[in-house]
């Protein structure tokens, strides 16, 4: 709702009071509506200031409302009658204004910001574009350029930042409410028609042509498919190139084909599903989120390659003390230059000083003792980690978390070696391990809630994503990737070339392909894995034709042929594609590649055959559904959303397509089973095409809804 108070005898006050961000919602706009007609009735009222309850503007929209039938006054007519008030209104912003928030202060005649205030239009990650008129009313206050930079990317600016820009005219330390009411007063009674936004015209740009071509190239390019930034930039050009009446017709458009389209769905889905993950719970219901989680200052990383590296560097920017160990003397000084570069580099973005002191480096595993929390990142061997686990469990103070970076092993063997299998946990960083988002935190047999919610807590105070996941080869993320790039190996085996597989997965939105992205994080690492399993048995080095059925399986031993011609991907500057330079990033589609396929085949007895994208989109995204249905029928992610927030974030899913499972659920699941039937019967020997008991289960059950699922889930695993 909305509050009218009068005060300094002829300001009336708007305080909007719809906690926690005070969200456009119908109470909210009807509370507006009454409160502004009270006001601009009122004789005794002179000016108007607007402002939100709990040191909060406003954050836009009430997303819950979205798709549902709810009426009442809409924003647009609203902001209108603030505009062409006779009587000064003034927004008093604190703490943020976004989306719907800052249209309504970009109707008012006058901003004032509190220095701390963060001000944007986020629409476009939602899938939509700013349509109660910010598409039109900022380039016309800020220009087209600027306008253009905040809406297509939805990024917030801050009060000095929005001052600059010329959001808004004043940025003040003090009580934001007391100094908005004071000039409020000062302005009563004064002619305000330079202030009404919609009345101007945007700031003259030279070569406007060139710079809407200019940022659409560039949109299209970063937006890998998604809708809604290319519509933001076509509802800008509308309010640079035609009258304001026109230019809100145009918003509209675009609005209702954003507002109908899948892809704002899907993110609005993403939206709900990332504060979902958050609330972890096991599928069996277990409510372990409510575990209190240790304090955590300070923490050691075992083992300084490329993801110890990262972990330091994360965990010192979260503000932990932090003893970084490796044996390897040189590993040990590169180490050190690399994190200190990447602390200056970092504080001297933010124009702080870098906390080195905060970390020290040893090369041995003793001066881990006084530590809260143990990340061990040596290589992936069981042995040597099994190994250390010991050691840290007989060095480290009682009750010190010890956790593995491990991406594929078993979490509750590392713990076995420990006196205390309770404190032990995966906490799996993706690489680069100070960049990437997600965070799966693996959860053994004996790990108990109290240290679960350790990790997740940890990883959210280092601004990640955490998703709790079970124990098992792979947990969520890498068992699900495995048969999907299995499928694309086995395409390639079957007549498509690395070009095909890759430009289908990027046209659907993926940033790189997965044989380009092989290459970049070096084919040696599965083979290196694979020689570990016993996968390799000898068969593909050197004889003619390896065997393409192994362990009970159809297998594409290419991989690890491309590994023995020393072709280990970029870093060699050779793989599936050929680079400018050992380490280069241009990937030229390869004739030795081609060539070497064409023997590879005719060594096999296979004929290649024609493979369009749609097989090729199938098979590998159906694949990776299939095993995200089984990885919820065993209970190792608690449900979809929390497969999609793994993939959307460490797996670069486009996010307009909402994760695997949302995808799935948009296609429709009776046709993801029946492709699946179907290539299964032309590939009986790879088991991964076996739809899941699961994706069965939820066909027959009438295809629900994805918000539907964990019951059916709940019904499965009660079977078992
Ligand atoms: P890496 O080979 O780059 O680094 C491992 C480091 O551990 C080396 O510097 C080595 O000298 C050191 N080390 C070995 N034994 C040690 C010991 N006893 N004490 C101290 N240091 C020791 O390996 P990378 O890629 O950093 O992987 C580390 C772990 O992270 C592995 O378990 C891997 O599966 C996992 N991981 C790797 C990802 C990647 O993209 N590289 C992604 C996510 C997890």
């Amino acid at each position: 709702m909305a509050q009218l108070i009068r005060v300094a005898g002829s300001v009336g006050l708007i305080t909007l009071q719809n906690p926690p961000v005070n969200a456009l919602s119908l109470a909210v706009r009807v509370g507006i509506t009454d409160t502004l007609k009270r006001a601009f009735n009122d004789p005794t009222v002179k000016c108007v200031v607007i402002c939100g309850s709990n040191g909060m503007f406003c954050g836009g929209a009430d997303i819950k409302e979205f798709g549902t039938k709810i009426g009442g006054p809409v924003l647009i007519p609203m902001i209108n009658d603030i505009e062409s008030s006779d009587k000064p209104v003034v927004a008093a912003i604190e703490g943020g204004a976004f989306g719907g928030g800052l249209e309504l202060a970009l109707g008012c005649h006058y901003r004032i910001a509190h220095s701390k205030a963060m001000l944007g239009l986020p629409e476009v990650t939602l899938g939509l574009l700013p349509a109660a008129g910010g598409s039109q009313r900022l380039p016309r206050l800020i220009g087209v350029s600027a306008a253009l930079s905040l809406i297509t990317t939805g990024s917030h600016v801050t009060a000095a930042k929005a001052l600059q820009l010329g959001i808004v005219d004043q940025v003040t330390d003090q009580n934001t409410v007391e100094v908005a009411v004071k000039f409020a007063l000062s302005i009563a009674g004064k002619p305000l028609d330079t202030r009404r936004i919609s009345t101007l015209s945007c700031p003259p740009t030279p070569d406007l042509d060139a710079l809407f071509e200019g940022a659409m190239q560039m949109v299209r390019q970063r937006a890998r498919g998604a809708m809604a930034p290319v519509a933001c930039v076509q509802a800008v050009r509308a309010a640079a190139t035609l009258p304001y009446e026109q230019g809100m017709q145009r918003e509209a458009e675009l609005m209702a084909t954003l507002f109908t389209s899948g892809q704002a769905r899907a993110l609005q889905y993403c939206f709900f599903a990332q504060r979902a993950v958050a609330k972890w719970s096991t599928l069996s219901g277990d409510r372990w989120d409510t575990s209190k989680p240790k304090a955590v200052q300070s923490a050691a990383v075992i083992g300084l390659g490329t993801m110890g590296r990262g972990i330091v560097v994360a965990l010192v920017r979260t503000g932990l003390t932090v003893v970084a160990v490796e044996t390897q003397e040189k590993q040990l000084a590169d180490a050190k230059k690399e994190i200190t570069g990447m602390l200056e580099r970092g504080a001297a973005r933010q124009g702080v000083a870098p906390p080195l002191a905060n970390v020290t480096y040893s090369s041995s595993i003793q001066s881990v003792a006084g530590v809260d929390l143990v990340v061990e990142a040596v290589f992936e061997d069981m042995g040597i980690k099994e190994k250390i686990f010991k050691q840290l469990s007989a060095i480290c103070k009682p009750g010190a978390l010890l956790c593995s970076n491990t991406s594929t092993l078993d979490i509750g063997r590392l713990a076995s070696q420990t006196r205390h299998p309770e404190l032990v946990v995966g906490m799996h960083f993706f690489a680069p391990a100070h960049v990437m988002k997600l965070l799966e935190v693996v959860y053994g047999p004996r790990s108990s809630a109290e240290t679960v919610a350790t990790a997740m807590q940890l990883g959210k105070r280092m601004g990640k994503v955490s998703v709790a996941v079970g124990n098992c080869q792979g947990f969520v993320g890498n068992r699900m990737l495995s048969p999907f790039m299995d499928q694309a190996q086995f395409m390639v085996e079957e007549g498509a070339s690395p070009e095909l597989i890759d430009d289908t997965l990027v046209e659907f939105g993926y940033v790189m392909g997965p044989l380009r992205m092989s290459d970049l994080s070096g084919l040696d690492i599965g083979w290196r894995i694979r020689k570990g399993t016993g996968m390799l048995d000898g068969s593909s080095g050197g004889s003619p034709a390896p065997s393409r059925f192994r362990q009970g399986r159809r297998y594409s031993p290419l991989g690890d042929m491309l590994c023995e011609h020393g072709r280990l991907g970029q870093k060699a500057g050779k793989g599936w594609y050929l680079y400018d330079k050992p380490g280069g990033r241009v990937a030229k589609p390869d004739p030795w590649v081609r060539t070497f396929l064409e023997g590879y085949r005719a060594r096999q007895g296979l004929v290649a055959r024609c493979i369009d994208g749609q097989e090729v989109l199938e098979r590998c995204v159906y694949t990776l559904i299939n095993e995200g249905f089984k990885v919820l029928e065993d209970g190792i992610a608690a449900g979809p959303e929390d497969i999609d927030m793994i993939y959307v974030f460490g797996y670069s899913w486009p996010r307009h397509r909402g994760g695997p499972m949302f995808y799935a659920s948009m296609v429709g699941l009776p046709k993801v089973l029946e492709r699946l039937e179907h290539y299964r019967r032309a590939n009986p020997d790879v088991p991964s095409l076996e739809p899941s008991r699961l994706l069965r289960k939820l066909v027959a059950s009438g295809n629900p809804p994805i918000y539907q699922w964990r019951k059916v889930i709940k019904q499965v695993r009660s079977q078992l």
